[in-house]
């Protein structure tokens, strides 16, 4: 595979993603070649536990080539402990490793490293430099691109808030290395599919087509395929934030499942990853418009066959041999969905801002949606009374 560089065209924030295998084994020269120096600098490494020994260390060597001081600190991606407090071990890292406003953080990692390690840019000494090297698929089409970072908040009642406190912090560029998914478990990998669904049904019918073309092998990590769906996925994502870097409108359709997929996903019983939550979401969010009268159940089944194809979980109870946990109850999640940041009001059963489908290519941001169409959608998805 070629390198392929999409550039995002962010006004004060010009940045660009680069798909390239191997990137991470160069990325000191993938760097030189996107303007980001790396020689003399403090490099601070802010890297997932699980990719520390293996891709951690071919892109410290690359980093050390290239003339960075590098400082290494390794984080876990647990979304507990996607927090102030982690964010914390990057400053520190940084600190003891005399990182001034000159210095760089890199993340790599997932999404949740990428996160954690993007708002520790965002705010050590106000503002340093930051590259993002994910390394899973979720992170190199979703993720990765587009500014946003943060951390969790622990909600008043109970479970965690997600991403609730965070800044908006472009990376100088996301570099896109495929080899490195050849170590994420294929239930990661299919979690990131989820994404990228969401990202072809936001696009139109022949990205939406394409991925039920590529749907089983995508779903075993056919690395052809998926040197076809990273470029293109990314490309969505990128092309919606460009027009609208700060979520003022266009691209609170990329939060397409995630408002039912946020409330569930923090029940820790149900043991969700993030693109899983956003799967079943996404049929909520189907099942929702479609009892709105906004979509026909032609499109909501097509979106849900798709999802199947791609291995995802489509109901809460999928994967769980004991029924469902209290949690999980329609009225609890309905609660939780009251606390998402797209709401005017927070917190309550006030009304939501939901995100939903009309049609393959088009999906609207609806502050009415009735209360018995989102209840129709948590029954869609199995959520208990
Ligand atoms: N900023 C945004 O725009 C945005 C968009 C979507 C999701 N997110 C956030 O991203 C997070 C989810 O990201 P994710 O799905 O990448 O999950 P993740 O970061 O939690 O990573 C998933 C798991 O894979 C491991 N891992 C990562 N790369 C690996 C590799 N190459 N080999 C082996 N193991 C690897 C991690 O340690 C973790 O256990 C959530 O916190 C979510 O809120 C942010």
């Amino acid at each position: 595979m070629t390198a392929l560089r999409i550039p995002i065209d962010i006004p004060n924030a010009p940045t660009s993603v680069v798909v390239e295998r191997g990137a991470v084994s160069r990325l000191g020269e993938v760097l030189a070649a996107e303007r980001v120096r790396v020689e003399g600098r403090v490099v601070v490494l802010a890297v997932d536990n699980a990719v520390h020994g293996s891709h951690g260390a071919r892109a410290e060597r690359a980093l050390a080539a290239a003339g960075a001081r590098v400082a290494t600190v390794a984080l876990t991606a647990d979304e507990r402990r996607k927090s102030m407090r982690a964010v914390e071990e990057v400053w520190s890292a940084a600190l003891a490793a005399g990182a001034d406003r000159g210095s760089l953080v890199v993340a790599l990692g997932g999404g949740l490293v990428g996160d954690l390690a993007g708002f520790a840019a965002a705010t050590y000494m106000r503002g340093i430099d930051l590259v993002q090297v994910p390394t899973t698929l979720l992170a190199m089409v979703d993720a990765s691109i587009g500014g946003k970072t943060g951390v969790n908040l622990e909600l008043p009642g109970g479970g965690l808030g997600k991403n609730l406190a965070g800044a908006f912090w472009q990376p100088k560029v996301t570099v896109a290395d495929a080899d490195t998914l050849s170590t994420l478990p294929i239930r990661e990998l299919r979690a990131g599919l989820a994404e990228c669904a969401k990202h072809a049904v936001i696009a139109g019918e022949d990205s939406f087509a394409a991925l039920e073309r590529d749907a089983s092998a995508l779903a075993e990590g056919d690395p052809a395929a998926l040197d076809r769906l990273i470029p293109a996925s990314a490309s969505i994502k990128a092309r919606i934030v460009s027009r609208d870097p700060f979520e003022r409108g266009e691209r609170a359709q990329l939060n397409l499942g995630h408002t039912f997929g946020h409330a569930i996903e923090t029940i820790p019983e149900l043991g969700l990853l993030h693109g899983e939550a956003v799967a079943i979401g996404m049929v909520a969010a189907c099942r929702c418009a479609a009892a709105a009268g906004r979509l026909d159940d032609g499109t909501a089944a097509r979106i849900e066959a798709l999802l199947h194809a791609l291995r995802l979980p489509t109901r809460l109870s999928t994967g769980l041999s004991t029924s469902l946990p209290s949690a999980a109850s329609a009225a609890d999640i309905r609660r939780r969905m009251g606390f998402d940041k797209k709401n005017d009001g927070i917190g309550g059963t006030r009304t939501l801002r939901l995100v939903l489908p009309s049609a393959i290519g088009t999906v609207e941001i609806v502050a009415d949606a009735p209360e018995r169409a989102v209840a129709a959608g948590l029954a869609s998805i199995g959520a208990g009374h």
